[in-house]
């Protein structure tokens, strides 16, 4: 994990060690301005994952609506990356408002829709991912995450969870590898299932199930 940080300080010692013109400092501003997001990005994942462990069964739980969840997630993910898309399908919208509202954290279940969406996008070259949402009657809605990205070998399946790891495939792709770890906590304190389905040289889907509502 780099330490972006480092390469920020650097860029900033060299814009004032001697007289420059505007030009350069522009430059040095753009790509300051950067590697700041980037380490924004970083910190707040990294902030997140300590709050699931330090916090969690005393992480405070509210009503959300699972569709608005959902559409705020893509807006959000949308103002980052512009060039990413992002498909919505619903199916089974109930009659009855009460049914599309789903025990959650907020911002963690956000970030953790988040992060599948962005790494649908980023990892695949036609930077797309397509979600759909099941919703059911007894609360067991699914959402299926699908890109058609290049997949995920067999072998890495099982590490993709693990912090900081990155398969060897993704190197060019930026990213410190905290983001499934993050997914993974969060999913597992609402108690949301998660399986993954991926071919290589086709694409993977996240598919996520959500628990039956106590009547
Ligand atoms: N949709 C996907 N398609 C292909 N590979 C994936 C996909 N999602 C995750 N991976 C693989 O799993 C690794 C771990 O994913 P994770 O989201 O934790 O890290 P990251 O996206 O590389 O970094 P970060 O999320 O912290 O920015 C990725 O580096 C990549 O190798
Ligand atoms: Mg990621």
């Amino acid at each position: 994990l780099k330490n972006p940080l480092s390469v920020i300080i650097a860029q900033l010692e060299v814009a004032l060690d001697q007289k420059r013109d505007t030009e350069d400092y522009q430059a040095t501003l753009k790509s300051v301005l950067e590697d700041s997001r980037e380490l924004s990005e970083v910190t707040e994942k990294l902030l997140q994952l300590a709050k699931v462990h330090s916090e969690g069964a005393d992480i405070r739980f509210e009503r959300v609506r699972l569709d608005e969840l959902m559409l705020q997630t893509r807006a959000s993910l949308l103002r980052l990356h512009p060039n990413y898309k992002v498909s919505f399908d619903i199916i089974g919208i109930p009659e009855d408002e009460e049914q599309l509202v789903v025990h959650a954290n907020e911002p963690l279940l956000r970030s953790a829709f988040q992060n599948l969406m962005d790494n649908g996008c980023k990892f695949s070259p036609e930077k797309k991912v397509d979600v759909k949402i099941h919703f059911d009657a007894c609360g067991k809605h699914r959402v299926e995450i699908s890109d058609r990205g290049p997949g995920i070998a067999a072998k890495d399946l099982q590490l993709i969870f693990q912090p900081f790891y990155r398969s060897s495939q993704s190197i060019h792709v930026k990213g410190s590898g905290i983001g499934l770890s993050l997914v993974d906590s969060i999913m597992k304190i609402h108690q949301i299932g998660m399986d993954v389905d991926s071919v290589q040289g086709k694409g993977t889907t996240f598919k996520l199930s959500f628990p039956a509502v106590a009547a």
